[in-house]
């Protein structure tokens, strides 16, 4: 009871604020996506997420160096595919000389300690630009995990560390841990995206890969975002089926899921904070409405104190920087 009580009295000096600070944000919470194309020497631009570039393998390396140079201990893998290699059950996904597959040899050989995640859909292999194989608008689910699965072994095949699945087909998880294990990658681990919403914050990233959907919507597989409990049960239904670690997708407007999560679980939890998240934020920067650093480090802090212990963000170059800068 005041003035028993004055909760100001910690907030006095910015040694006691950081005494009894409850979070902490560190570099090695942190993974960078890495966008692949294919050529060399090449480093795309990308409108809708300035900041971000495409590479082919050579310059992917560059980067993916540069990254873990900087202390950040992991990178997530996306290739944009040509689109006369798409079709609609990701063959070409398997190719053992793929460009998800070169680039994944490539960077392991050379930064063998750099934790490799190989992102796994169909959506950028897909001449529909959907997660799944499709049959008359539909997206069928059990062909899909099987290709998923092969998939899945391919890239671990070729040195990836973590086997990321981002379609929310039913029972992915399952199929790729079976596989993995039958062909003895028992230490390969699965990151999946366990609760990942049917969300238009995925804008810019789908622009980045020219990966929309050329029908419909992705609702009838990724999740409806009024839903919590369902989310929870996605994300158990994935420990069950053999996931190591769990991930809630978007990241801000999700934070309740996080946190629910970190409740009822007892894996690491990753969160994405997606594209639609950074572009937001850099276009309020370029306006000059916001303080850029500060908005950046107070989101990535917010994922921390929800009970995150990965964050897959856009920023995570810049935010080493900022990280660095305080210490
Ligand atoms: C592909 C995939 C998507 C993202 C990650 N993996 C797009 C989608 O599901 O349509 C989104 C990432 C982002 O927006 O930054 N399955």
């Amino acid at each position: 009871m005041y003035p028993l009580k004055r909760n100001r009295r910690l907030r006095t000096t910015a040694a006691l604020r950081e005494l009894v600070s409850e979070s902490t944000l560190s570099i090695s919470d942190l993974l960078a996506p890495l966008f692949l194309i294919e050529g060399s020497n090449m480093k795309e631009s990308v409108d809708s997420m300035p900041g971000v570039y495409r590479y082919s393998v050579d310059l992917a390396l560059k980067k993916a160096k540069k990254l873990y140079d900087m202390g950040i201990p992991g990178i997530l893998l996306f290739a944009k595919i040509d689109q006369k290699l798409k079709d609609n059950s990701g063959e070409s996904a398997l190719n053992e000389n793929g460009l998800m597959q070169r680039a994944i040899r490539q960077i392991k050989k050379n930064i063998p300690n750099l934790i490799l995640c190989a992102d796994l859909a169909l959506d950028p292999y897909s001449i529909y630009g959907h997660d799944g194989i499709v049959e008359n608008e539909k997206i069928i689910n059990d062909r899909t995990n099987n290709v998923l699965a092969e998939i899945a072994l391919s890239y671990a095949k070729n040195g990836a560390d973590i086997i990321a699945p981002s379609d929310m087909m039913d029972g992915r998880v399952y199929c790729i841990r079976k596989i993995l294990e039958k062909n003895n990658f028992v230490d390969t681990v699965i990151m999946s995206y366990s609760v990942k919403f049917a969300s238009s914050f995925y804008g810019p990233f789908r622009n980045v890969l020219d990966s929309n959907p050329s029908f419909g919507d992705k609702k009838t597989y990724q999740m409806d975002f009024r839903n919590k409990k369902e989310g929870i049960n996605e994300a158990l239904q994935d420990i069950e089926e053999g996931a190591d670690i769990i991930m809630v997708k978007p990241g801000l407007p999700y934070l309740d899921v996080v946190n629910e999560l970190a409740n009822k679980t007892n894996v690491p939890i990753a969160v994405y904070q997606v594209s639609g998240e950074y572009a937001m934020i850099k276009s309020a920067e370029k306006m000059g409405w916001i303080n850029y650093k500060n908005v950046v480090m107070e989101q990535l802090m917010s994922f921390k104190r929800a009970g995150a212990s990965i964050i897959i963000t856009y920023f995570a170059e810049e935010a080493v920087k900022f990280l660095k800068r305080n210490e």
